[in-house]
């Protein structure tokens, strides 16, 4: 996001607002979303990616995929500067619906679809569905024929490619659940053309998330369209599109500044290799679909946490020991802030690093080696797990994270029954809520709480 420190005082600015302002009216921890650099990045990225391949004479069609953060208005925002949705479940298919997106611009994912989340997709008039599983393409068909469609689809093949990611995070290696095995295509493919309640759109790999190493995306686009070619003289006839999928990285700490590709270098390395690869196959080049989210939404996203508490931890050589950078400090600050692995599960689940600011003042403090920690009742509730804040953090501070807009709300729970945090969104200068926060009531209103009956009161 666009933060910014103010000359003045020290205080953070998000968009032209300051955090501290922002807490007070709509609390903490929060989580703020810069509406116009989500925007800018959604519309930056179409454009990279259609301008790079118009360069080779192809189209381009980008798709926001929902997963990294969703609600009636990020799919709004995606849907005005000309993209269209991924969804990955019929909850997101419902809430991409209700922000009024035009069906035909959705894509419907998932390795395990229900055959009411297909009816639904189908009955809604969805663009395209995803074929995950061979039970898939007998139960999206027999969906379209039941609806009197023909319906349209695309195989989600597996391209091998081992991205350099984590592990949780990589989704093109043999040995993972997603896709189909790259050397049925020509086999799966044909079966599908030749139902007639199905219309092959395309291939689809993705192969994987927060990626820093571009040589991933072009050997899976290599592989695919070797596929591609044999399952066009299988059938009879060039199929239209080929759906790269999504995965592009972003930077969360400064040492990841350096290695994040720019979207541009991507594209144009991607429709180099595309145009190069139908040249030699002699083949027509296909028009191309991509599935970005991170990219687009993770750095229009900060959380403002308020510390609690703080305490000092001595250091000794061996605990130091884990980060040579440590060695220099005595003691770790463990600084408590009011959310956590309930707003932010990350770095929990992938040790995922990020970095954290002093939000409402300045200090000239020496800095502190600090660990930021939730309220949670976990030792691995941590919100950054190494970082340096000026050593008189104490309670009542204002704490920002940057990079939080993707995968955070998406995968937020109220664990330990705390509530969600609302998230406000900013847009020229005006801070408004998107999504309310949880309420005592909300987690309360799905127990089912039994009447009770007035004999077990006599004991
Ligand atoms: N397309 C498909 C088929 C996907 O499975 C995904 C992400 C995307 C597109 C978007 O990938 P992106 O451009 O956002 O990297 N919870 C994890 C990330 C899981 C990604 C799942 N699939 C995290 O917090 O890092």
């Amino acid at each position: 996001a666009t933060a910014r420190r103010g000359r003045d005082c020290g205080i953070l600015k998000i968009g032209e607002i300051r955090a501290t302002d922002l807490v007070e009216r709509f609390g903490s921890p929060l989580y703020v979303v810069d509406e116009d650099v989500a925007r800018q990045r959604a519309r930056s990225t179409r454009e990279a990616l259609q301008r790079e391949f118009a360069r080779v004479g192809a189209e381009a069609t980008v798709y926001y995929a929902g997963k990294a953060f969703l609600c009636v208005e990020t799919a709004r925002w995606m849907a005005d500067e000309g993209l269209n949705l991924d969804v990955a479940s019929g909850g997101e298919l419902a809430v991409v619906l209700a922000a009024g997106v035009e069906p035909g611009r959705i894509g419907f994912h998932g390795n395990n679809k229900s055959e009411a989340e297909i009816a639904r997709a189908v009955d809604a008039g969805v663009g395209t569905i995803v074929l995950d599983s061979e039970q898939e393409i007998d139960r999206v068909a027999a969906a379209a024929a039941a609806a009197g469609v023909r319906q349209r689809v695309r195989l989600r093949v597996n391209s091998g490619v081992h991205a350099s990611t984590h592990d949780y995070l990589a989704t093109s290696h043999e040995d993972q659940k997603f896709g189909l095995p790259l050397e049925r295509t020509v086999e799966l493919g044909t079966r599908i053309a030749a139902h007639g309640s199905l219309e092959l759109l395309g291939l689809h790999c993705h192969i994987g998330s927060q990626i820093f190493a571009t040589d991933g995306f072009r050997e899976s686009a290599r592989r695919l369209l070797g596929v591609y070619r044999e399952l066009g003289e299988a059938v009879g006839a060039p199929i239209p599109e080929l759906n790269l999928g999504g995965g592009y990285g972003i930077a969360y700490t400064s040492a990841d500044v350096d290695q994040v590709p720019a979207i541009e270098g991507i594209a144009r390395e991607l429709a180099d290799i595309v145009a190069e690869t139908c040249v030699e196959a002699g083949i027509a080049i296909p028009r191309l679909a991509f599935e970005p989210g991170r990219l687009i939404i993770g750095p229009a996203g900060v959380t403002l946490y308020t510390v609690g508490t703080t305490k000092a931890v001595r250091l000794s050589g061996s605990d130091a020991g884990g980060d040579p950078a440590d060695l220099g400090y005595a003691e770790r600050l463990y600084v408590s802030v009011d959310g956590g692995m309930g707003d932010n599960p990350r770095p929990a689940l992938y040790g995922a690093d990020y970095q954290v600011r002093l939000a409402n003042r300045r200090s000239a403090a020496d800095p502190a080696l600090v660990r930021v920690v939730g309220r949670h009742c976990e030792s691995g509730d941590i919100v950054v797990n190494r970082d340096v804040l000026p050593g008189d953090v104490a309670p009542g501070d204002l704490l920002a994270v940057a990079a939080t807009g993707a995968y955070c709300w998406s995968l937020s729970s109220n664990y330990n029954y705390v509530p969600r945090p609302p998230v406000v969104a900013i847009r020229d200068g005006e801070a408004r809520t998107i999504v309310r926060g949880e309420t005592e009531d909300d987690l309360l209103a799905r127990s089912v709480i039994p009447e009770r009956s007035s004999n077990t009161t006599d004991h």
